[in-house]
């Protein structure tokens, strides 16, 4: 039976999960896979965090050569996160010929280019499922599953923070302040939420998921990128009353224009499938030519599904012949033949406080014609109150550039007091 060493590095939360799979599965992977899987070495300076596990006294160490020069570890899992010392660390690694497995998605999204060209030069493997989506499959899908199609779009919930916050506002009526406090508390985020709630983390992922997806390297600065932070509990109500739920999406398109990558907050239909994705679960829908519509739900999280996905990496990696490599130039910047579009078209909710008077309404009317911004439904909320009214419009299909440039407009305008919100509308 072919024997396979693994090292992982850094014992947090999903070291912790791969940890415990892979001691606990041994025989399942003997028996099922014909793979003898052993943890080798585990690199972690907090012994505490070992000894919980039970990660015995020779298999833990606190020096990355102890790893590198361990004969028996074929497989290196980085769990460590974030850019450095993880970049580093993968690199010599890969310099051994050591295949790496790891779970970082801004490092992909940032170095892929740099971390595959070693990989190649070295004959070793470099595999990411748990990069994306947790546990939920969607790399080998993209790779393994969908090789008859043309890719044309994905829809996806793609993080799980945003996704809990957004369900709890929207279904206790509370606002994103207090909601974010009890997420933190209950560990549902983290203390420094900035990755998640302003929308990088989903971008990290919309790259490399677009990326293999459309097979056209996509960069992270060709991800068009908004948060949630400034979302108003009153816009998510007005939303509800109006069949629509609003969730961060991540956005890829490939169409004849171009490939399209966006990540934002969206008013989904009640009646799209994502609507019902609830708490801190994750949903990606594909669109591929022949298969047509694919969805992909799961946890997108935690130390037993992201395990899942490294574990899963592992297997898949002692069975190759040859190594997965990506079959597009994996350049830093885009292929220059490589069309992107900014200027997408979509629906927009618009929220305007506007003055209580005649004429109000045409003259606004007026500058969204003028910038051909057509109108679907435009409604006043609520009695006006000191001179001042609150108006909502939702508009047709209508270009990004558009309705920026009469945005423009209107807050140059008298009677526009305030453009309180402006999201966008899929459907
Ligand atoms: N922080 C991420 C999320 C999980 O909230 O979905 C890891 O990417």
């Amino acid at each position: 039976m072919k024997k396979v060493g693994v090292a992982i590095l850094g014992l947090g939360t999903v070291g912790g999960g791969t940890y415990r799979i892979l001691t606990e599965k041994r025989e399942m992977f003997r028996q099922v896979q014909k793979l003898d899987v052993s943890v080798e070495a585990v690199l972690e300076i907090n012994r505490a965090k070992a000894e919980a596990l039970g990660v015995p006294e020779g298999v833990l160490t606190a020096s990355l050569d102890d790893v590198l020069n361990n004969p028996a570890v074929d497989i290196v899992v980085e769990v460590i996160g974030g850019v450095e010392p993880a970049r580093t660390f993968i690199l010599s690694a890969l310099k051994r010929g050591k295949t790496v497995v790891t779970a970082n998605k801004e490092l992909i999204s940032k170095y892929w280019y740099e971390i595959e060209a070693v990989a190649k030069e070295h004959r070793a493997g470099f595999y990411f499922e748990a990069s994306c989506v947790g546990g939920v499959p969607i790399i080998r899908t993209l790779i393994d599953g969908m090789q008859a199609n043309r890719i044309e779009s994905m829809m996806g919930i793609i993080n799980g923070t945003t996704n809990f916050i957004l369900s709890k506002m929207a279904n206790e009526g509370l606002d994103y302040g207090s909601v974010l406090r009890q997420a933190q508390e209950s560990g549902f985020a983290e203390a420094d939420p900035t990755s998640d709630v302003e929308g990088f983390d989903a971008a990290y992922k919309l790259s490399i998921l677009s990326s293999l997806a459309f097979s056209a390297k996509v960069p992270l600065e060709e991800v068009y990128r908004e948060g949630i932070s400034g979302i108003d509990i009153k816009d998510i109500n007005l939303g509800k009353e109006l069949g629509y739920t609003l969730k961060l999406l991540g956005i890829g398109k490939n169409t004849e224009k171009g490939i399209e990558c966006r990540v934002h907050p969206a008013f989904i239909p009640k009646s799209n499938p994502l609507a019902s994705v609830d708490g801190s679960f994750n949903a990606v829908l594909l669109h591929g030519d022949s298969v047509d519509d694919i969805m992909l739900y799961g946890r997108g999280a935690g130390a037993l599904p992201t395990g899942s996905a490294i574990v899963s990496d592992i297997l898949y990696a002692a069975k190759q012949q040859e190594h997965y490599y990506t079959p597009f130039p994996n350049t830093k910047k885009a292929d220059p033949a490589t069309r992107f579009v900014t200027d997408f078209e979509t629906r927009y909710y618009l929220r305007l406080t506007v003055a209580d008077a005649v004429g109000v309404l045409s003259s606004i009317s007026g500058v969204l014609g003028r910038h051909n911004v057509s109108v679907l439904v435009v409604e006043q909320r609520g009695e006006a109150k000191n001179g001042a009214a609150e108006i909502i419009f939702i508009t047709h299909k209508t270009f990004e550039n558009s309705i920026q440039a009469a945005i423009a407009e209107l807050k140059k305008s008298d009677l526009v007091y305030a453009v309180n919100t402006l999201i966008r509308v899929e459907d």
